[in-house]
């Protein structure tokens, strides 16, 4: 365990597991109290934080898809951490994170290192929102894997991330700082409230500019598989090294080959329906019931008013990008789906974006979130896998 006395630097930190559960009402739910967040832009808070990663800690940081959760990647009981304070089924494996596109041939077999396609979408598009999974060296404990023989690697193209990591000097796995589940942090403030001082630090570095997780693509042995679309749109992809393999879920070898895609991924604990106001079969979804809230996720302004002209009120709206534009929209999906489970709605209706360039990563996520009502949720969460 860390000895607190010999970090004068850390000694001025709350720990967490030091302070006592309280409850913030007594007929709510007990609450722990928010984890130190520091600016992730100053030198000396990037210094604790690197201090906290070597010692085995939990320090959730920045990157330009979503916030991470991030741990020693080298060190199994960190990473056993992580699962815990994710409560993340051991079976879904984390992303390893590097500062650097050279470091892949240390955590890579060589034969998957060296495969061109690799350097070629490296060049391309690291540091960036794009996950490499290569079969792994065996450097990498397997509790970072869940026992598959792959691991995935991205260079984030955050400044905070690439300073953290450096100043660490270990590779960091992290997933998206939430619990299992639920929706992905865009903003410090979606981690505290989700994960409260289940880590150590949160380095803050404002709201994520891509908005969406890494496209996540297998290159081992030869295939080029897509896992998971992402911010990092499929056609630039296949643009560089041609087209990629499409699993469907459910469909024979996807579950191996992907262990965190099939089931509820992304939901707001708001029940979520997809529907289209110029679809006349979708229109009913529009409608509100006396005595019922319904908030409108609207893709543009003018479908903002197409909804509006065939249902409502609605209790509470977020567009997600005024003109429709695919990337604004990716950027704004999980702080408009935050802000909208605060709300205190009765449910949420979407309308879906077209499904090409990032639209198709806010597609997959919002189809995901579409799948489980909650009261659903809460007695499954290790019972089938997920993408959180
Ligand atoms: O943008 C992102 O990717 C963010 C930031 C923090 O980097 N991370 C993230 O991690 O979204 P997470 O754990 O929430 O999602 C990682 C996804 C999961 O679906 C997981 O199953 C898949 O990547 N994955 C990771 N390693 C894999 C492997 N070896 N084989 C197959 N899938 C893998
Ligand atoms: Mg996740």
């Amino acid at each position: 365990m860390r000895d607190r006395g010999e970090r004068a630097i850390l000694r001025e930190m709350p720990t967490p597991g030091d302070a006592p559960i309280r409850e913030r009402d007594p007929s709510g739910p007990p609450t722990r109290p928010a984890p130190p967040v520091l600016p992730g832009d100053d030198p000396g808070a990037i210094a604790v934080a690197a201090e906290w990663l070597r010692t085995g800690g939990l320090v959730v940081f920045p990157t330009e898809t979503v916030y991470g959760l991030g741990a020693n990647a080298l060190d199994a009981r960190a990473v056993a951490r992580v699962f815990a304070a994710k409560e993340r089924p051991a079976f879904d494996p984390l992303i390893v994170h590097l500062a650097d596109a050279s470091e892949v041939g240390a955590y890579a077999e060589m034969a998957d290192a060296d495969d061109p396609r690799v350097a070629r979408l490296a060049a391309r598009f690291w540091p960036g929102p794009l996950t490499l999974v290569l079969r792994k060296r065996a450097v990498i404990p397997g509790i970072v894997t869940a026992g598959l023989p792959t691991v995935g690697l991205r260079v984030p193209d955050h400044p905070v991330a690439r300073a953290l990591i450096r100043a660490a000097g270990v590779p960091l796995a992290a997933p998206s700082a939430n619990r299992f589940g639920h929706l992905s942090p865009t903003r410090a403030a979606h981690v505290v409230a989700g994960l409260g001082s289940r880590v150590d630090l949160v380095l803050d570095g404002g709201p994520c500019r891509v908005g969406v997780e890494s496209t996540v693509i297998l290159l081992a042995a030869g295939r080029a598989v897509l896992l998971r679309p992402g911010g990092l749109a499929i056609e630039a992809i296949e643009a560089e090294i041609g087209n990629l393999e499409v699993l469907v879920d459910g469909a024979p070898g996807t579950a191996e080959l992907a262990p965190g895609r099939s089931g509820s991924h992304y939901a707001p604990l708001t029940p979520l329906e997809l529907a289209d106001p110029r679809d006349p079969d979708a229109v009913l979804a529009f409608a509100v019931q006396p005595g019922e809230r319904v908030g409108l996720l609207a893709a543009s302004s003018a479908g903002r008013a197409a909804a509006e002209a065939v249902g409502g009120p609605f209790a509470a709206v977020e567009v997600l990008d005024a003109d429709g534009d695919l990337v604004g929209a990716a950027a704004r999906l999980f702080d408009a789906l935050h802000a909208l489970q605060a709300a205190n709605l009765s449910r949420i209706v979407a309308q879906p974006v077209p499904d090409r360039g990032l639209g198709r990563a806010v597609m997959d996520r919002l189809r995901r979130a579409t799948h489980d009502a909650p009261a659903g949720r809460a007695g499954d969460q290790y019972g089938r896998a997920g993408d959180q």
